[in-house]
């Protein structure tokens, strides 16, 4: 449905017309409720939380308690930036310096948006999205044995400790870009074909550094290039970022360095390690692949993907972070809102300490600025899409009423097309037996440039008036039309 292309006569506006049952959870559709929210820099719902958060955080470089513990934050120096795919430039960017960078007599002493920070484990990201903008996922079920088949024939005259090797022909170019290989998170004294498997291939996901070491040799079989080279001409030249590599910089200009270049990691090389795509290929990449053991956590190929609650729905956050001698750092990007940010840190007392302080930081960004999110869009949807539409063509008694409330998702009421009803004599809602339909419609994604489309959901909750099929909760018989 495209509503759109509905003739917009008469707004007219029908209150904050909540569920009649408040207790009734709308289940909406996995996605954006809303289009995207736009201009946000413009926004005063936006502003208004980025002001909470800058609050959240000047008391935590203050006093280094956050609302979700304490940290270590005013020892940290940090590069925040926000950023929405309707805007140019950040949305935001802030940067604090702590006394150890400001000291430091390696690179920088002010840190600005110019200044480069190790990325660590966020490359794990990058290697995939290399491979993905050189190669494609088409691959990703093929078995790594087919482009190192060395590891096959070593497996054959070395044996790991209990036996156990991997198995190299079942072991899949996408199951190492998301942990999914089943095998060891480092080799430590032994090599590659030594190390037992920790579990068969596609079991469980388990943090493998050593997989995305195979996924970046498998990348420069298929191209016959280096990945660093790949990674150049793919993402860095593509993108004009003019102070981000591949291989430590030479040069520690810029650079965020406390200490010296030694303790503080900058220096050392992560070889391989390091950073080593159509539309519908990055669809297929933002999913999960797995599981974890915890609720709110799934991974894909490689990230980390946080379910948060905002506005009475699921938000998926597509994370990655990184630790690396000094350096802490994570990526969050929220595709329901086209929106993102990045936490980059260093502190001299080590990444374990400084992944807390990101996260907490993350925290403070988080729980200000996605609730704000959803109601600009929430706003611009009101705006652009609540009223009510008839045709214009003579003759033809068609007419709906779209609003936003509370809850997820525009709201439809009163459909009538071509003189019937459509809740009451095609979906059968007999509002006289207490029956309520919830109707709404959510962004599809079908459209591009400034046409949006709209795909419908619904659900019909009937008082329970039988006894043996009751599909419903609290006693009600509560039919979901995208899923039963
Ligand atoms: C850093 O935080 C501590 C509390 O741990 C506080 O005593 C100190 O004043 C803060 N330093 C600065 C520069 O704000
Ligand atoms: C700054 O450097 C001086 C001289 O190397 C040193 O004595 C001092 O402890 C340093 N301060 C900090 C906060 O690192
Ligand atoms: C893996 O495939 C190779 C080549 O097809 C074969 O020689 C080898 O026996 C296979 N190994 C296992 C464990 O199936
Ligand atoms: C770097 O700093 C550490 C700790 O302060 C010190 O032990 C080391 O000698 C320094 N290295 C260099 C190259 O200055
Ligand atoms: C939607 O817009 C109307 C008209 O501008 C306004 O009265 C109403 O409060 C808005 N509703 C929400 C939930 O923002
Ligand atoms: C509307 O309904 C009338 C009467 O049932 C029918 O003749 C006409 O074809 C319908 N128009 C459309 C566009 O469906
Ligand atoms: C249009 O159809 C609705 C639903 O059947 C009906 O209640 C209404 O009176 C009709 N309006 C006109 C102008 O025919």
């Amino acid at each position: 449905m495209r509503v759109n292309l509905y003739a917009l006569a008469t707004v007219v506006f029908v209150g904050a017309s909540i569920a009649a049952d408040t207790s009734t959870k709308i289940c909406p559709v996995l996605g954006p409720a809303f289009p995207a929210p736009v201009g946000l820099s413009s926004e005063k719902l936006f502003q208004a939380a980025v002001g909470s958060f800058e609050d959240a955080l000047e008391k935590a470089l203050e006093t280094d308690l956050s609302t979700n513990g304490p940290g270590q934050f005013n020892t940290t120096t940090m590069s925040i930036g926000m950023f929405s795919t309707s805007e140019d430039g950040l949305l935001y960017q802030r940067h604090y310096t702590d006394p150890a960078v400001r000291n430091s007599s390696f690179g920088t002493q002010q840190v600005d948006s110019r200044s480069i920070y190790r990325l660590g484990s966020i490359g794990k990201l990058l290697t995939v999205y290399s491979f993905l903008i050189s190669v494609g996922d088409q691959r990703f079920n093929d078995p790594i044995a087919k482009y190192i088949p060395e590891l096959v024939r070593d497996s054959k005259t070395v044996k790991s400790q209990n036996g156990m090797t991997p198995d190299w022909n079942e072991t899949t170019l996408g199951q190492l870009a998301s942990h999914m290989s089943g095998l060891s998170h480092d080799y430590l004294l032994h090599g590659l074909i030594t190390e037992p498997a920790l579990f068969r291939s596609g079991c469980s996901p388990m943090y493998s550094n050593n997989g995305f070491e195979l996924l970046g040799l498998a990348l420069e079989r298929i191209t016959g290039s280096k990945v660093g080279d790949l990674f150049t001409e793919g993402i860095v030249r593509p993108l004009a970022l003019h102070d981000t590599s591949y291989a430590v910089p030479k040069s520690t200009q810029n650079g965020v360095i406390p200490g010296n270049t030694t303790v503080s990691g900058w220096a050392n090389d992560a070889g391989i390690l390091g950073p080593a795509g159509a539309p519908a290929q990055t669809r297929r990449w933002m999913k999960p692949v797995t599981f974890t053991a915890g609720i709110n956590m799934a991974v894909g190929a490689p990230w980390e993907i946080y379910r948060a609650q905002v506005g009475g729905r699921t938000v998926d956050l597509y994370t990655k972070d990184g630790g690396w001698g000094a350096y802490a750092t994570l990526l969050v990007l929220v595709p329901d809102f086209k929106f993102g940010f990045s936490i980059l840190t260093a502190n001299l007392i080590g990444s374990n300490v400084g992944a807390k302080n990101v996260y907490f930081i993350a925290e403070m960004l988080g729980s200000s600025i996605l609730p704000a999110l959803e109601n600009v869009a929430r706003q611009q949807a009101n705006a652009t899409f609540a009223g009510h539409y008839t045709s214009i063509a003579s003759g033809l008694n068609s007419s709906l009423t779209v609003l936003v409330d509370i809850q997820p998702a525009l709201r439809v009421e009163n459909w009538v097309s071509n003189g019937t009803k459509i809740f009451e004599e095609v979906i059968g809602l007999d509002s006289t037996s207490g029956d309520y339909i919830d109707f709404r419609i959510q962004p599809n994604n079908l459209y591009s440039g400034n046409e949006v489309g709209f795909t419908r959901a619904w659900q019909i909750y009937r008082p329970l008036r039988h006894q043996l099929f009751d599909m419903g909760r609290d006693g009600s018989d509560n039919l979901r039309e995208h899923w039963s």
